[in-house]
Formats: C-alpha cells, structure tokens, sequence
C-alpha cells in the first residue's frame, strides 16, 4: 500500500468527478491509505476511514460513540465543515441517534415494532397512494417544474407525518427548521433557534397527544408513562428529520441518476421487475448520506493503524459503497449488481431504523414517476442542476423537469 497521499486538511467534499462519484481526493485516499488521519479544521488531528472493510469495522464496534457531550474533540452533528465547534454539547434527550448503549437501546427498542419489513409492507399500498396522489397533482402542472418540490419533498414528507400523525398543514414548521439545521453557511444561533422552533411545536403536539391519543406512532409513544415530554420530542424531531430529508434527496438525486443514464432507464422501464435491486443500487451509488461520525473510548486497532481513545473519527458511508474491493467497477451504475451489503443505511446498533420505509417509498415513486412520465426529462444542462454540496445530506436543491405528454 503506498502512503504517498497527502493527510487531507478538512474533508474534501467537492464533487470534481462528476455528481455522483466520490471527490478524487477521497477515492485516492482510500487507495492509499483506507484508515488515515485527517486534520480537521480546528487544528485537532483524527482520522478519516474510507475502506468498506474498515467502515463496517468501525460501524459494528461500540467502543465508538456516537455520543456528541464526550469531552474529546467534537464535530457537532450538524456542521459537517466542521469548523464551527470543538466543545461538547449537551445530549439532548430522545435523540438516541447520538446516544450510546444501553440509553440507545433503551428508546430506540420502543420503535423497532413499528418499522419492521412486514408493517411497512402492510403500509406499501398506502404508500403508493400517496405517491400516485402527488403525481396526478404533477400532471395538471404546466412544465418545466422544480421535481424536489413537487414530488420528491411531498412524498417522504407526506408518508411520515401521517406515520406520526403530524399534520402536513404544519410543515413549513419542520421542513424549513431541517433545512436550515442541515445547511453548512448558518450560523450556530440560527441553527439553535431552527432546532427550538422544531422542538416548541413538536413538544405541543405529543402534551396533546398524551391527554388524547389517536392512531399514530407518536400517540403509540406518548401512552409510555416512563418516557418524559422531552424525550418524546427529541424522539420526535429525530424522525421527522431523519425521514423526510433522506429519502427526499434520494428520490431527486435518484431520478437524476437514472436521466443521465438513458440506456438503464429504458431497461428498467421495460422491465418493472428489476425495480427492488435498481432501488439498492442507487442507494450505493449515490450515498446520500455520505459521512457518520464517531468518537474513540478507547485505542481501537482498525485496518493496521491504531486510533487513539478520544479521536474523531469520520466515516465516509460514500467512500465505502464505491471501494473496488467490494463492488466491482464501483462508479459504474449497474442495475444488475448485487447491492446488499451497501452501508447507505449505516451498520451496526444505529443501522437506519426507517430502512424498510425507504424502500417502499422509493419504490413507489420512482415506479410511479417512470410509468406516468415516459418522456421525463432534465430541463436545463446536467451541470446547471444545484448540487447540495453545501448540506450534510447530498442530492439536489432543485431538479428542474420537463415532459411532453404525461400518460395514466
Ligand atoms: C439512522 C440513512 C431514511 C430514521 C440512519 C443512519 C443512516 C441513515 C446512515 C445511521 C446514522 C449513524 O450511524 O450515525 C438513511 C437513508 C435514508 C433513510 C439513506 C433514505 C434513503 C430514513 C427514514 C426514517 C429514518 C424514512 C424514518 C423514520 C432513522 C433513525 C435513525 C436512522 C430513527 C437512528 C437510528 C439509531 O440511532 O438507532 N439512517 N435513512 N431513516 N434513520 Fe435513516
């Protein structure tokens, strides 16, 4: 293994080969060096870990935390430019995403019930409904039309307020307080009053649903006495947040993925059935959710290297589902390939809980969008589409869209 590459100053996150392969920069660093360390931008050294194997080492063991009031180095979930932060923050109650076991397994076991493959399953034609609902709204639309905001945002965001029984009147309340928590060029007070406008709403909404419960997960949540008001709404956001804007970015980024490669469109239109596996493989290949972070509680042997107790570590998810070592001629998108084992949902205690929802959402809409629009097609340049290399989840700020003739 030559060691030849540079220790990267801050992660490379531009995209110079192309939308959706891997920055170079972190395609050699995985040849080079797949555990390496990384100087963040504060000064502090850690590490950044890009090989698959080495991810998924990292991912399985516990000895990092995903805890953000640790007293080492700290990268504030947030801010994946990480330069505005280096002191630890408080745990916010609920948010089992950055807690370790057992408080993480003490909340997250209260949902594992309702995400399951045979709920969601349950749930798929509904799912489809609303789906199919958005795109009649679409047809009646004059093109070119912004595809984020008219179907690939409505979708997840309809799908989990009626999970959670949210009402989608009220989404400019989350839709626009995530986005402001997600983007990088905001200012940690801004990002502090987008998190308490989330968390005023959503503490109101579950004190009502404890006096009057309905039939929604966060009604099912509220009826546990030993869960307090707080840790229901940091629960809450959690899954508001994590469900809408993910999948979103993987509907618009998807459907660019597959504009760009007309050959695989066509394959996939002629043949329905290829869909679930198409669905895993853009997963890999576009990586929404590109990088995790985690924190070393102890010295941990990884890849041949030795990370220190107390380093940051980044994980790039990105970088492992294009490692030539376990997906053969990994920036190529082949419909065909044997996705599973992509890490896009993450792996090990934190492996992403609304998975099977994502799949029925993407299947869904990326089934519904192909047969009712067979002309789609981008209405500007694939270079002009905005890129979100500017938030800490990737797809596209807008997907400009045109068709001729929208079909039943
Ligand atoms: C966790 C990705 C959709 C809820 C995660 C993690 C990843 C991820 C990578 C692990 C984070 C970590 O280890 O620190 C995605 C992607 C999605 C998606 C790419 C869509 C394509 C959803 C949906 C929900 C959801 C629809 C619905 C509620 C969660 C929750 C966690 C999580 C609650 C935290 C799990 C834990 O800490 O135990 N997701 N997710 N996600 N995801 Fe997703």
């Amino acid at each position: 293994m030559s060691r030849t590459v540079p220790v990267p100053h801050g992660l490379p996150t531009e995209r110079d080969a192309g939308p959706f392969a891997p920055p170079r920069r972190i395609t050699r660093l995985r040849e080079a060096r797949p555990v390496s360390p990384m100087v963040f931008p504060d000064g502090h050294e850690g590490w950044i870990v890009t090989g698959y194997d080495a991810v998924r080492q990292v991912m399985a063991d516990t000895r990092f935390s995903s805890r953000q009031d640790l007293d080492v180095p700290h990268v504030p979930y947030e801010t994946p430019e990480m330069s505005a932060l280096t002191e630890p923050s408080p745990q916010v109650p609920g948010m089992f995403v950055t807690m370790d076991p057992p408080d993480h397994t003490r909340l997250r076991r209260r949902l594992t019930g309702t995400f399951t493959a045979k709920r969601m399953k349950q749930l798929e034609e509904h799912v489809i409904g609303i789906a199919e609902r958005r795109l009649d709204e679409l047809a009646r639309l004059t093109p070119p039309v912004d595809l984020v905001e008219e179907f690939a945002l409505p979708v997840p965001s309809l799908v989990i307020c009626e999970l959670l029984g949210v009402p989608y009147a009220d989404r400019e309340n989350f839709q626009g307080n995530s986005a402001k928590f997600l983007e990088k060029d905001v200012s940690l007070d801004e990002k502090i009053a987008a998190y308490s406008g989330m968390t005023t709403y959503l503490s109101e909404l579950i004190t009502s649903k404890r006096a009057a419960p309905g039939e929604d997960v966060l009604s099912d949540l509220a009826r546990h006495d030993d869960l307090t008001v707080e840790e229901l709404t940091g629960m809450a956001v959690l899954l508001l947040l994590a469900g809408h804007e993910t999948t979103a970015n993987m509907l618009a980024m998807g459907t660019f993925a597959l504009l760009e490669h007309p050959g695989k469109l066509a394959e996939l239109r002629a043949e329905p059935d290829l869909m679930p596996g198409a669905v895993e493989e853009l997963m890999r290949y576009l990586s929404v959710v590109d990088t995790v972070y985690r924190y070393a509680t102890e010295d941990v042997e990884v890849g041949g290297e030795t990370i220190g107790k107390g380093a940051t570590v980044v994980v790039s998810l990105l970088a492992a589902n294009h490692d030539p070592e376990r997906f053969d001629d990994p920036d190529t998108l082949d419909l065909h390939r044997e996705a599973r084992g992509h890490l896009t949902f993450g792996h090990g205690v934190h492996q992403c809980l609304g998975q099977q929802l994502a799949r029925v959402e993407m299947r869904a809409g990326f089934d519904g969008l192909l047969r009712r629009f067979p002309d789609l097609e981008l209405a500007v340049p694939a270079g002009e589409v905005k890129l979100k290399t500017d938030m800490n989840i990737y797809g596209a700020h807008e997907l400009p869209v045109t068709w001729a003739e929208p079909s039943r």
